[in-house]
């Protein structure tokens, strides 16, 4: 018998029996669930739908009367303890949820979710969810309301700094490796806002959205899916209408596609008081039936409206909703409970704080993070690295000194005395040069006046190197703040023009939630480092990439735009019947902007150059189950170390529906010495290179797709392949293959 034969029984034995074991422990999980559910009253039932804050309206007695069946805003341990104290008081002693919005860090903040994802590595973002759950976990939370999975092509949008930006393949990546980093560190996640809240009308937080089935199968809902499949345990529904229907009272997304598509089997909550808000959507007249539509949607859990534990027990008792419904909903709280394993689990020890955080070791991992985020949005004049020989830095600007700001929106338990601000950073690392550093604000964090302008002047002519740190203070980021003007704010533009005009040397480092309108600073300003919300380490972090120890390999997550009515911008758009032609007004253009984005999607540079070489497709002609291998050769030109994202695009040319001129389809990151070449092989499965009908099945249509390979969206052909046959799978059919496309 050959070995590889003995080796495959082996591990066919293995997989039989690892999936046996899996399948009873659900049993099991099952059998507990129908057991406790069979021994309560309606009224426990329904409590454990009632999701309640710390604070009002909590009686902290609804806990030991079983009328809670999750809390939230729970941050220390002190008030976990007292609550699960409360719990075994109760009749039947159903352990708690403990959720809280931990999106980027607890004690120890990360860089904002959309910072992140221009790390473009699954692996970073795994990193930041670990540490954030396992702070977060050590004091007894153990479900978080992360990670954001909502696409966004509005940066007017302020909740785009908390999602992965514009892309489904990277958020599908991403979102994947926030469940599982999240888990792995102790919190089940809550993937939010389920769906379509990521394009409202004009950028409006909580405006309505309209986006075609297709068009969300395509892209706003791979992102969701993704987190079914990497286990996440609950979703909130979306506070939107989309398409003239409330996600919080959708049947299509909460039970078609989320349960009957996708096969979910976890609960879902939905926003905050977002059940009560039907009646604002106008699809409720009063509270009972607002209860009453959300519940039979699949909302399965009222964050904070008291509509279910108010109305939902004679809502059955008349008649209107049938008690199953309920024991369904109820039976996925449960369920989710009992995997978690919260009802065997010891009381947490109310001695336990996070002032042990932030340790050593996750300040070394922010500091990782951070570092990987940063993207080198342009470098005329190779300003930047700091040069050897520079006897003095003038570092210019409100943000350069905000400890508070750089933590960005949804900090949790982040105290900004433990911030290193990029001040801090710039002048330890400076010291060990030998270099002096000097500071002026410039203006306040609003910028509102040119008031503190000539000190600033006065230090940066009197510098080798001007280091200006501006942008978007973090009110102005995340929840309600929308924006209808995205330059950067107040007088910055003034101020930067004037730092240049000074013929120092500028490089400017932006910190901020989303792209900033950089008008004449782009031309003016040779340096520019985007730094979003680096967290709690982001001063070493920005020092590390502004003098070289590291070297910047961000790549833009979303388009940056030149002007805010060029809104909605993204680069996977579809073609038009009239290309932009210069010179010719009657194609796709404006009057009075540029057609293009200032960066594109992808976009980041490094202190090296890379070179793309050799591209080759393996195999041409594709069929079913096999995928476009697509190898290139990187070259790192250069004489520094340095890691560059290699990345996949295709196009289906000539199709039933008119399709992308660019999807993002893989991509790999890789670290490259002076003067090494590797050769990189990128994989797509073919299942993944159709598209969505609006019944939520896929087509992969026989013909040719076109191949790009390099370092930004515009990235440079490698030829062409060919499908060979076309390929129809209907949604459920769909399940098995999606996680396949995640080739990370
Ligand atoms: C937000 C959610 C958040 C919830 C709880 C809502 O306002 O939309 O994203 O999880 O509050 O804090």
């Amino acid at each position: 018998m050959r070995l590889s034969y003995v080796l495959g029984l082996f591990s066919a034995l293995a997989v039989s029996s690892l999936l046996q074991a899996g399948a009873s422990a659900q049993d099991a999980v099952e059998r507990r669930v129908d057991d406790l559910l069979g021994q309560m009253t309606l009224e426990e039932k329904v409590g454990q739908l009632n999701l309640v804050s710390h604070g009002p309206p909590l009686r902290w007695e609804d806990i030991s009367e079983g009328k809670a069946g999750a809390v939230l805003n729970f941050n220390n341990a002190g008030d976990v303890a007292r609550a699960q104290a409360l719990v075994r008081q109760s009749r039947l002693k159903i352990p708690l949820l403990f959720g809280l919005d931990v999106l980027h860090g607890f004690r120890t903040q990360f860089p904002l979710p959309l910072g992140e994802a221009a790390a473009f590595s699954p692996r970073i973002s795994f990193l930041a969810s670990e540490w954030a759950a396992k702070e977060a976990s050590y004091v007894g939370v153990n479900w978080t309301f992360a990670p954001m999975a909502d696409l966004s092509r509005d940066s007017r949008w302020g909740r785009i700094v908390e999602g992965f930006g514009e892309d489904p393949y990277l958020g599908s990546v991403l979102t994947a490796a926030r469940v599982e980093g999240f888990r792995k560190g102790g919190l089940a996640a809550s993937t939010k806002h389920f769906a379509g809240y990521g394009a409202p009308q004009g950028g409006r937080d909580y405006d309505t959205t309209y986006i075609p089935r297709a068009e969300m199968y395509d892209t706003y809902l791979p992102s969701f899916r993704a987190a079914v499949e990497a286990g996440s345990a609950s979703f909130m529904a979306a506070f939107n209408a989309l398409n003239g229907e409330p996600s919080t009272a959708n049947p299509w997304l909460l039970t078609d596609v989320l349960r009957n598509q996708w096969g979910f089997d976890g609960f879902v909550t939905s926003d905050w008081v977002g059940i009560g808000e039907l009646i604002n959507h106008g699809i409720a007249a009063d509270g009972a039936e607002a209860a009453r539509k959300a519940v039979l949607a699949g909302v399965d859990m009222d964050m904070m409206g008291q509509l279910y534990i108010r109305h939902l027990p004679d809502e059955v008792r008349a008649g209107r909703v049938p008690e199953s419904v309920i024991d369904e909903s109820v039976r996925r709280v449960l369920r989710t409970k009992f995997r978690l394993g919260l009802f065997d689990q010891a009381p947490i020890d109310p001695a336990r704080t996070d002032d042990d955080f932030p340790s050593k070791e996750a300040r070394q991992a922010a500091r990782e993070v951070a570092r990987e985020t940063l993207v080198l949005l342009q470098n005329k004049g190779d300003v930047l690295p700091v040069k050897s020989g520079t006897r003095s830095i003038a570092v210019i600007g409100p943000l350069a000194d905000a400890p508070q700001d750089q933590l960005g929106p949804h900090a949790a338990r982040g105290h900004k005395q433990d911030s290193v601000t990029i001040l801090d950073g710039i002048r330890r690392r400076a010291q060990s040069a030998g270099i002096t550093v000097s500071h002026a604000p410039g203006c306040d964090l609003m910028c509102g006046s040119t008031d503190l302008l000539p000190a600033a002047l006065d230090a940066a002519k009197k510098a080798d190197l001007v280091i200006a740190v501006f942008g978007e203070p973090q009110e102005l980021s995340g929840e309600a703040a929308s924006r209808v003007d995205l330059r950067l704010t107040g007088k910055q533009i003034q101020i930067l023009e004037a730092l240049a005009a000074t013929g120092k040397p500028v490089a400017l480092v932006i910190m901020g939630g989303r792209p900033q309108i950089l008008g004449p600073v782009a031309e003016h300003v040779p340096a520019i480092l985007m730094a979003w919300y680096p967290g709690t380490e982001g001063g070493n972090a920005v020092a590390d990439a502004l003098f070289g120890d590291v070297n910047p390999s961000g790549k833009l997550p979303l388009t940056w735009p030149r002007a805010t009515g060029q809104l909605p911008l993204y680069y996977n758009r579809l073609p038009t019947g009239r290309p932009t032609l210069a010179n010719n007004r009657f194609t796709l253009q404006y009057i009075d902007e540029a057609i293009t984005p200032l960066y594109p999607f992808g976009w980041g540079l490094s202190y090296t150059q890379f070179a793309y070489s050799d591209a080759a497709i393996a195999k041409r002609s594709l069929e079913s189950g096999e995928s476009l291998d697509v190898a290139v050769n990187v070259t790192n030109k250069g004489s520094r170390a340095g890691q560059e994202v290699v990345q996949l695009y295709t196009r289906d040319p000539v199709a039933s529906r008119s399709r992308p001129l660019r999807e993002l389809k893989a991509f790999e990151k890789v670290d490259l010495a002076p003067g090494e070449t590797k050769r990189v092989t990128l994989r797509v499965p073919v299942e993944s290179l159709g598209f969505h009908l609006d019944d939520g099945s896929y087509v992969v249509e026989a013909g040719a797709i076109q191949v790009f390979v390099g370092g930004n969206s515009l990235a440079e052909s490698a030829g062409e392949a060919e499908i060979a046959k076309t390929i129809r799978m209907p949604p459920e059919e769909r399940r098995a293959s999606a996680s396949t496309g995640l080739a990370q």
